[in-house]
């Protein structure tokens, strides 16, 4: 089934687009009805964020595992429940005013796109989407409906990451050429796909999750939950879980467009799980923060990164678990991944970092070191720009070209150690074969 086309069959089954955004403020009194959809582990955590905010009523919950729906439930008895979304939408859309979609990968755009086609703001997890093709769908949809939207990149609003990005721009290591970013963390399968069915657990709907994704037999352990990550249908592996945070403020440091070219040494593709070590290098065009090419390369999997000269620490300390190094003509930055300032490293020695050279003082800001608070500040943020008093700070227009770029890297994993080439105003490769994974089709659930 084509995208168009089921968003078209799931949009007659009731009325179309509401109120625009600056209008609830005033019919609702000030306040912001949701929707969740998943509301389990991150969309618990989601829940909590969103509704911690003292203007928002959680007015409808959906997933498809019964027993997340009933924790779910108990937290917020006077919501409605649903495990199907598309019902959810359509039964609810005059009481509802946004939506959060805390899915795996794959629902993320068929959901967001059904909502923002009902003229619903989004707060949408990260990567944004599963396929380039729905990135872009995303951003165009959310662009010509006015909508406000968000990516669930809460460290996108952290102490740190801003500090390091403010650095950057005031030139604190000159033009920087090269971004060397990695993670050790392991979210590919290098097995083979398991043979046979497990019976499908009674609390939950197997059809529904899968979606809009082939049938497939179920197997206890591989999908749900969490392990979907691991597998090319439904995740985006480490790059796309983990890539997406580190990528982020380098990615909006240097103010970087999506690249030119895209080459991942990995393991030859098995047609189920992502490989379970990727060493990716993309090549960006000049910014005003680059050298004439700007190179970047992410390192994933056990005992991720590599060695490098550029990545050895002063005393020979060890690297941060996980992390970004900015390399620069005047020295290099570390921006360890999460909550611990960015270290200046200047000829194989730490200097102080002199932020009397970031000239807008005012937006520096105090140094925050409790995620509970800090973390909130990204789902605030978006409750009050639905409220017309904020903007948001990972819009779709900047996430869809952030996971467009990570996406890339993934796409390149299908054809290891072979440089691949973006053509972004065409939206395609060089490479015809490699056009074929900018999208997929929809099943009909
Ligand atoms: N921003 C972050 O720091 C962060 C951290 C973890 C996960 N995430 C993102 O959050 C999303 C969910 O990850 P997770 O680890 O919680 O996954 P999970 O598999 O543990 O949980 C997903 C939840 O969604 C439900 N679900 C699945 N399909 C559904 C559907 N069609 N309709 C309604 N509910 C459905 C599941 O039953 C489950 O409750 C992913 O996109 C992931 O990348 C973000």
């Amino acid at each position: 089934m084509k995208k168009r086309d089921f968003l078209k069959s799931t949009a007659a089954l009731g009325l179309s687009a509401m109120l625009p955004t600056s209008m609830w403020a005033q019919t609702r009194n000030g306040r912001l009805r949701t929707a969740h959809i998943g509301v389990s582990n991150m969309g618990g955590e989601d829940l909590k964020a969103i509704s911690s905010h003292k203007s928002v009523d959680v007015v409808a919950l959906c997933d498809v595992d019964s027993n997340a729906l009933a924790a779910a439930k108990k937290l917020h008895p006077r919501a409605k429940t649903y495990a199907d979304y598309r019902v959810m939408l359509n039964e609810m859309q005059n009481q509802i005013d946004a939506v959060i979609v805390s899915t795996p990968d794959h629902t993320h755009a068929p959901a967001s796109m059904l909502a923002m086609e009902k003229g619903k703001p989004v707060y949408c997890q990260k990567p944004l989407t599963h396929h380039v093709a729905e990135a872009r769908a995303m951003n165009k949809m959310a662009k010509e409906k006015n909508l406000v939207t968000q990516m669930g990149i809460q460290v996108h609003s952290f102490y740190d990451y801003k500090l390091a990005t403010l650095l950057i721009q005031s030139g604190i290591i000159g033009k920087v050429s090269t971004v060397r970013a990695w993670s050790p963390k392991n979210w590919g399968y290098d097995g083979p796909e398991p043979t046979g069915s497990d019976p499908v657990p009674e609390n939950l709907d197997w059809n529904l999750w899968l979606g809009t994704s082939a049938e497939r037999p179920y197997k206890e352990g591989y999908y749900h939950p969490g392990n979907w990550r691991k597998l090319l249908d439904y995740g985006c592996g480490t790059l796309g879980d983990m890539g997406v945070h580190i990528f982020d403020t380098p990615y909006n440091a240097l103010a970087l467009d999506v690249p030119r070219t895209i080459k991942n040494k990995c393991r030859k593709p098995n047609g189920y799980g992502f490989p379970e070590h990727n060493t990716v290098t993309y090549k960006f065009p000049q910014t005003p923060y680059t050298t004439k090419t700007l190179k970047w390369v992410w390192y994933d999997g056990e005992g991720a990164p590599k060695d490098h000269k550029q990545l050895r620490l002063p005393n020979d300390e060890e690297l941060p678990s996980q992390g970004a190094m900015f390399i620069g003509e005047k020295g290099r930055l570390l921006l360890p991944h999460f909550m611990e300032l960015p270290r200046l490293i200047v000829k194989g020695e730490y200097k102080e970092l002199d932020l009397s050279i970031i000239k807008d003082q005012s937006a520096i800001g105090e140094p925050v070191r409790n995620y509970a608070s800090e973390g909130k500040k990204h789902y605030h943020q978006f409750v009050d720009a639905c409220l017309g008093k904020d903007e948001c700070s990972a819009p779709f227009s900047y996430a869809s070209r952030l996971t467009e770029t990570i996406l890339l890297g993934v796409i390149a994993g299908r054809f290891p150690n072979k440089t691949l080439h973006w053509d972004s105003a065409a939206a395609r490769f060089s490479e015809e074969e490699a056009n074929q994974f900018l999208d997929a089709p929809y099943r009909d659930f």
